[in-house]
């Protein structure tokens, strides 16, 4: 603003001015010129300007009124031109200092807020499948080329769906190992709830919800009261399978196993079975692969004994067998008229074999320096 603008480089009576009434609309003019400015400073560098031009020490515009009006004013004046300079002045020292707490404040907020377009974005890792999950899938890619389908099933089970219907009844000694998980329930419950201990439940599930021809695997979480150690945890997982037709046989079932074990494997281990109990197939096998480490030798490539099968040239994969006709009667299935086999292969197990991972725990320990092996 300059000085012939604000009227401030002249002494009062340049400008005609004689009375005392006639201060208040010059002094108005200027309060309202102070205020344009004021609004107008709104970084600190046009902040710093604006103060200069208002309280600059020599030229700044109430330092002018000073010079130009109130020391040369006549007598009759300068009290009036004295009091009125006492309030412009008030007036422009409180608001240049609000405006300056203003910007402060105000530029804190913005560099916080201020998007600054050429930083990188934010790189959100992906994570990827848990090895037991990519097991489970490559096992069930291997039974959907074979015409299965995949169910699900409820982790929290009856005691009928996971013992009674599989033909072990309340004191059947296979309980032993199993019967540990229950619930706390509400007094007056109509049954017991337990955590299921095998998967083997969903067959009866499933033969209650559909007829014959049944072709599925369950894939699923299990517990069991275990002691944590390399080899077992009260969580793991098992994929159950169950076939039934009308002429399923057991050349079918052994067949079926071997062309899994192969994909799984690889085309060069041999499979073999071996005579076993469980209450719900008759007969029940266990199945052995040639151990895939050593070639079935039992002799590691250093020559000596290979630690996989620990010279054993076999290794025990899981339980199967010919479905039991006492399980046909809890599904309302002919015994006569159909037949099927069923197998439990436990995941955590066969990962491990498969990966080279010697011990259990870390599938849930959830570390990520074992998680990346397995991208
Ligand atoms: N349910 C058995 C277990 O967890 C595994 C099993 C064995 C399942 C034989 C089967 C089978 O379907 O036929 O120990």
């Amino acid at each position: 603003m300059s000085a012939q603008e604000n009227k401030t480089g002249l002494p009062l009576v340049h400008l005609g001015i004689t009375r005392p009434e006639e201060l208040s609309a010059l002094f108005a003019d200027l309060r309202g010129r102070f205020n344009a400015d004021c609004a107008c400073a709104l970084d600190e560098s046009s902040w710093k300007q604006f103060r200069d031009t208002w309280l600059g020490r020599k030229s700044g515009v109430l330092a002018q009124i000073t010079d130009n009006w109130l020391k040369p004013a006549t007598p009759e004046l300068k009290r009036a031109v004295g009091q009125q300079l006492n309030e412009l002045r008030a007036h422009v020292e409180s608001q240049i200092e609000s405006r300056r707490a203003a910007i402060e404040t105000g530029t804190e907020e913005t560099a916080r807020d201020r998007v600054d377009l050429s930083l990188p974005g934010v790189i959100r890792p992906v994570g990827s499948r848990h090895l037991v999950r990519q097991v489970f899938q490559e096992i069930e890619d291997i039974f959907f080329s074979i015409g299965f389908s995949v169910v699900d099933g409820p982790e929290i089970e009856t005691p009928y769906y996971n013992f009674e219907a599989l033909n072990i009844p309340e004191f059947h000694p296979v309980r032993d190992d199993m019967d540990t998980f229950y619930l706390d329930l509400p007094k007056g419950a109509p049954t017991l709830l337990l955590l299921r201990t095998h998967t083997s439940p969903m067959q009866i599930r499933t033969m209650e919800k559909q007829k014959p021809p049944v072709r599925v695997i369950v894939p699923g979480k299990v517990y069991r009261r275990d002691n944590p150690d390399a080899t077992h945890s009260f969580a793991f997982h098992q994929i159950e399978g169950l076939a039934v037709d009308t002429d399923i046989t057991f050349c079918d079932f052994t067949g079926t196993i071997e062309y899994f074990v192969k994909q799984f494997f690889g085309p060069s281990v041999k499979t073999r079975f071996r005579p076993s109990y469980f209450p719900f197939t008759e007969p029940s096998v266990e199945f052995d692969v040639s151990c895939p480490f050593c070639a079935g030798t039992g002799t590691a490539a250093s020559g000596g004994t290979c630690s996989k099968c620990k010279g054993a040239a076999w290794i025990e994969l899981f339980g199967a067998g010919m479905v039991d006709p006492a399980v046909y009667g809890f599904v309302n299935y002919d015994p006569k008229k159909v037949s099927g086999f069923a197998f439990g292969i436990g995941i955590d197990r066969l990962a491990m074999l498969k990966y080279g991972i010697d011990d259990i725990q870390v599938f849930f320990q959830n570390d990520v320096r074992f998680l990346r092996q397995f991208p």
